[in-house]
């Protein structure tokens, strides 16, 4: 994994249930600004030392799926079932739920098998591998977990949807969710450079903040784009870093991300169905001699705010992730400073603002309508050609159950002048 490596977070909130952040010492440390020597050294240690303890949490959450999953989900139904009358348990055993909770069991064991392979990519220290040495990753894996109590608050409902988050990106089935929020910021991106072919497309670069699993910045970059995700939460780092570096076939996992899923459902079938990832070879890139790819790891404002920074990027395509800011002005400044001029900013999503009514966070929230006059007041200037107010999009949706969120998206593309300063500047 390429770049820079500042605390990372949580995964995202737009999979339609409330907001559930775990708490605010897992949102991001940003860097004092002044202090002497000493006192940087030390904040560097600390924040080093935090990033160990955020990163070791994740790992942690990972290594409990299993025993969490088959208490919570498997042995807990189990149990109720158990505990009916004879007669009600009887009906229950001939619709052969009981063997539907059995075969939930073994997925769940599946999962966990998937998931000891991103443990094993991690690099947090020298791990087993959990195919060749298995009783070494049991011993491993419990010498990890001793002294700790559980995962963390909320870590377990970001395992479940880091599973469902593959699905919407490296699945076959995910596809169609993609085609509603990818396909049109590609086919903007593409207008954008329509008369460079795509083989001459690589000095053309491409930022993804927010990039979640990395497929849209691994979409852009099959285009011929040089693109650079950007992602904070430790959930989306090891699981892309599992699927872009560590895959050798297409298919190669299989996956059941619905298995936990008991309510809405339709048939058992909906819920044990498999799900092959990654739907591609990721290392089977049509430009790979052409164009770059890569993921940085680190809060977005830290990252690009950089002098180095500084007018580096031809484009920058945001998808579900402006509503992620406590204050969209310092993600907006973030991208007027990091595009060069005449660069071009799109965006798709929705607006769930992310820290609204999140206690002991501050949180500015806007509406759509505001939002849009916000960015034409830092200075963008909006193609309103290309403004649409309502993309139906889904996030994370389980295509087959008998609920589904459907977001009225809206989709902006503005650019950022050739000449002129900001104008929050002298707001
Ligand atoms: C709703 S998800 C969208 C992910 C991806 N763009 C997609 O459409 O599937 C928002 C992502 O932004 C990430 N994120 C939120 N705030 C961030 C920040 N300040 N810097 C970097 N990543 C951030 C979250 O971890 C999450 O993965």
């Amino acid at each position: 994994m390429a770049g820079h490596s500042h605390r990372a977070q949580q995964a995202c909130e737009h999979d339609g249930h409330a907001h559930s952040h775990g708490g605010a010492e897992e949102h991001g440390r940003h860097h004092p600004h002044v202090h002497s020597h000493d006192a940087a050294a030390d904040d560097d240690e600390a924040e080093a030392e935090a990033e160990a303890s955020a990163l070791a949490d994740v790992v942690a959450a990972l290594l409990y799926y299993k025993t969490f999953m088959l208490n919570s989900g498997i042995y807990r139904r189990l149990h109720h079932i158990d505990e009916l009358p004879a007669r009600h348990r009887a009906v229950v055993s001939s619709l052969g739920i009981i063997d539907k909770i059995k075969d939930a069991e073994r997925l769940v064991r599946e999962n966990y098998r998937f998931l000891q392979g991103i443990v094993h990519a991690s690099a947090v220290g020298a791990v087993p591998s959990p195919i060749d040495s298995p009783e070494q990753f049991k011993a491993w894996s419990g010498e990890f977990l001793d002294g700790r109590d559980g995962p963390r608050s909320g870590h377990m409902e970001k395992v479940l949807s880091t599973l469902k988050q593959l699905v919407r990106d490296w699945s076959e089935e995910g596809r169609a969710e993609r085609d509603q929020t990818y396909g049109p910021i590609i086919g903007s991106l593409e207008r954008e450079f329509a008369g460079v072919a795509p083989e001459d497309r690589g000095a053309i670069r491409v930022l993804v903040p927010g990039a979640g699993l990395g497929r849209l910045a691994f979409d852009i970059c099959c285009r011929g784009f040089s693109s650079q995700g950007n992602e904070f939460s430790y959930f989306m780092l090891l699981a892309s870093n599992y699927i872009l570096n560590q895959t050798q076939a297409a298919g190669q996992h299989t996956i059941y991300p619905f298995v936990h899923q008991f309510s809405n459902v339709a048939t058992a079938a909906d819920q044990l169905r498999p799900v092959r990832v990654p739907d591609v070879l990721p290392s089977d890139m049509p430009h790979a001699g052409t164009a770059a790819f890569s993921m940085v790891a680190g809060d977005f404002i830290e990252v690009y705010s950089a002098e180095s920074e500084r007018e580096q990027w031809d484009a920058i395509v945001t998808c579900f992730f402006v509503d992620t800011a406590k204050n969209a002005l310092a993600y907006l400044d973030t991208m007027w400073h990091a595009m060069k001029p005449g660069a071009v900013w799109i965006n798709l999503g929705p607006l769930l603002w992310h820290f609204d009514g999140i206690e002991g966070e501050s949180s500015v929230e806007f509406t759509r309508d505001e939002f849009v006059a916000l960015v034409a007041a830092v200075g963008f200037k909006l193609d309103d050609a290309q403004f649409r107010e309502c993309v139906p999009a889904t996030y994370t949706a389980n295509s087959r159950g008998m609920l589904q969120y459907t977001y009225s998206s809206f989709m902006c593309v503005a650019r950022k002048p050739r000449q002129g300063a900001p104008l929050s500047s002298s707001l």
